[in-house]
C-alpha cells in the first residue's frame, strides 16, 4: 500500500546527515562531559561546540542555550521557573493563551491550583493573540505571560516581536512556545524580545529526546532538576552528548535551508488549498491565510452542512495509506474537540471533524493530491454509511 506522511507538526523524520553527526558522536563523545579527564573534556568539548552552534543558528548566546529533553521540558520548566522566581517578589499572576499547548497549559494550571492566579487571553477566530490584548491583560502583578510564536494545530504566527517588545518595557517576563516556528518562521531570538523560548530538535528532522530553552541574561529563573551542577546549576543529570551533536547539524540544516524550504511548501499549500476548497462541500479553514506558516494546513467540515466523524476520516485516511491528525484528544477513551478550534469559535461538532495536514521536507505535488483523493473517497464512504443508518 502506497504510504504517504502529513503529519510533520508531529515529528519528522531524521535527516541522514544529522544522523551520521550523531553515530560519529557516540563513538567520540561517550564521555561524562562532567568528568575532568580527557574522555570527559573530549565530550564537554563536543556540547560546548553543539551548544554554539545551536546558539549562531537561532542569534542567541551560547550561554543563553540550555539544553533539555524537548518541547515539553523546556515549557515546562519557563513556566514553573520564572512563576516560582518572581513569586518570591510578590507577582503572582501568569498571563498565557487558551490555545497553547498542553505543555504549557498545564504546568500553568498546576501554578493555579498551587495559589497562582491565571488569566487566559482573548484569541481571534484564526486562533491569534493580539498584542494590545496582552498589554489590556498584564499589570503590577503580572509575574508571567506566554504566548506562543506558531500555533501547532492551524499554523497561526503570534506578533511576538511586537508583545516581546511591550512587555520588556513594562519589565515582565516574557516566555514562547517557538517548536512550530523553527525552520518555518523567522528565529532570532535576540530580535524576538522574549526571555525564554522552548523549542524541540524533532520537528526539524532532528532526533527525539533533545531541546533546548533559550534564557535570556539576567532573567530570573528557579531551577528544573535539581541535583548536580550541570547545565549551569539549571538542570541536573549527565548531558546526552550525541543529542546534542544531532540538534546542532539538524539546526544548521534547517536555517541554511528555511527560505528555499518555504517556498517550496508554501507552493505545496496552495495547491492542497485549491484542490480541498474545490472539492468539498461544507469544508472550513482554520487558521490565518496570509499570517501563518506554509506546512500546516487545517480543516473541518462544518457540521451544520456536511457532519462527519473525526475519528472516522483519520481512521479511513490511515487504511489508505494517508498519515494526518485529527484536531481531538482522545482523553480516557472519549474524542474531546480540539481546545484551539473552540477556542477560536468553532462549534463542538464541527471542531471534532478536523484533519490537520503538516507539510514537510518529502512531501511532493503527487502526495498532495493522492491524499485529496483519498479524503474525497473516505468522505464519500461516511456520508452513504451515514445516510443508510
Ligand atoms: C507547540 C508545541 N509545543 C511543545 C511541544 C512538545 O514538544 P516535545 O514533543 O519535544 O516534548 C509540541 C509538540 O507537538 C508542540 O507542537
Amino acid at each position: 500500500m502506497r504510504k504517504v506522511y502529513l503529519d510533520y507538526s508531529a515529528t519528522t523524520p531524521i535527516d541522514p546527515r544529522v544522523m551520521e553527526s550523531m553515530i560519529a558522536a557516540f563513538g567520540s563523545g561517550f564521555g561524562n562531559a562532567s568528568s575532568v579527564h580527557s574522555f570527559g573534556r573530549d565530550a564537554r568539548a563536543l556540547l560546548e561546540q553543539s551548544r554554539e552552534r545551536i546558539a549562531e543558528a537561532f542569534g542567541a548566546r551560547s550561554d543563553e542555550i540550555y539544553f533539555t529533553s524537548g518541547g515539553t521540558e523546556s515549557d515546562n520548566h519557563a513556566i514553573k521557573g520564572i512563576a516560582q522566581a518572581a513569586a518570591r517578589s510578590g507577582k503572582n499572576e501568569i498571563v498565557i493563551a487558551p490555545v497553547e499547548h498542553h505543555a504549557v497549559l498545564h504546568p500553568a494550571e498546576s501554578l493555579r491550583k498551587s495559589g497562582f492566579e491565571l488569566k487566559y487571553l482573548p484569541v481571534d477566530s484564526y486562533g491569534g493573540v493580539d498584542p494590545s490584548a496582552v498589554e489590556r491583560a498584564v499589570g503590577r502583578n503580572t509575574a508571567l505571560v506566554s504566548v506562543m510564536y506558531v500555533n501547532n494545530e492551524v499554523g497561526t504566527i503570534n506578533d511576538i516581536r511586537s508583545i516581546g517588545t511591550m512587555l520588556r518595557k513594562a519589565e515582565i517576563p516574557f516566555h514562547s512556545d517557538i517548536v512550530q516556528a523553527v525552520g518555518k518562521a523567522e528565529v532570532s531570538l535576540q530580535d524576538l524580545n522574549v526571555d525564554a523560548a522552548s523549542m524541540s530538535a524533532h520537528k526539524f528532522y532532528g532526533p527525539k529526546g533533545i531541546g533546548a530553552i533559550f534564557i535570556r541574561k539576567g532573567t530570573a529563573i528557579d531551577s528544573f532538576i535539581e541535583g548536580g551542577s550541570q547545565e549551569s546549576n539549571r538542570r541536573a543529570g549527565t548531558e546526552n552528548v550525541p543529542l546534542a551533536v544531532g540538534f546542532a547539524k539538524a539546526a544548521e540544516l534547517v536555517t541554511d535551508s528555511r527560505s528555499v524550504e518555504v517556498s517550496r511548501i508554501s507552493a505545496l499549500k496552495q495547491r492542497l488549498r485549491t484542490k480541498l476548497q474545490q472539492g468539498f462541500e461544507g469544508i472550513l479553514f482554520n487558521g490565518h491565510i496570509t499570517e501563518a506558516v506554509p506546512h500546516i494546513l487545517n480543516i473541518s467540515f462544518d457540521s451544520a452542512i456536511c457532519p462527519l466523524d473525526g475519528d472516522a476520516l483519520i481512521m479511513g485516511l490511515d487504511l489508505m495509506g494517508v498519515a494526518v491528525t485529527s484536531g481531538s484528544a482522545c482523553t480516557s477513551g472519549s474524542l474531546q474537540p480540539s481546545h484551539v478550534l473552540t477556542a477560536m469559535g468553532r462549534d463542538s461538532r464541527t471542531a471534532r471533524a478536523t484533519v490537520r495536514f503538516s507539510l514537510g521536507r518529502h512531501t511532493s505535488d503527487d502526495e498532495i493530491d493522492y491524499a485529496v483523493d483519498c479524503l474525497r473517497e473516505v468522505v464519500g464512504k461516511i456520508r452513504k454509511a451515514d445516510s443508510k443508518a
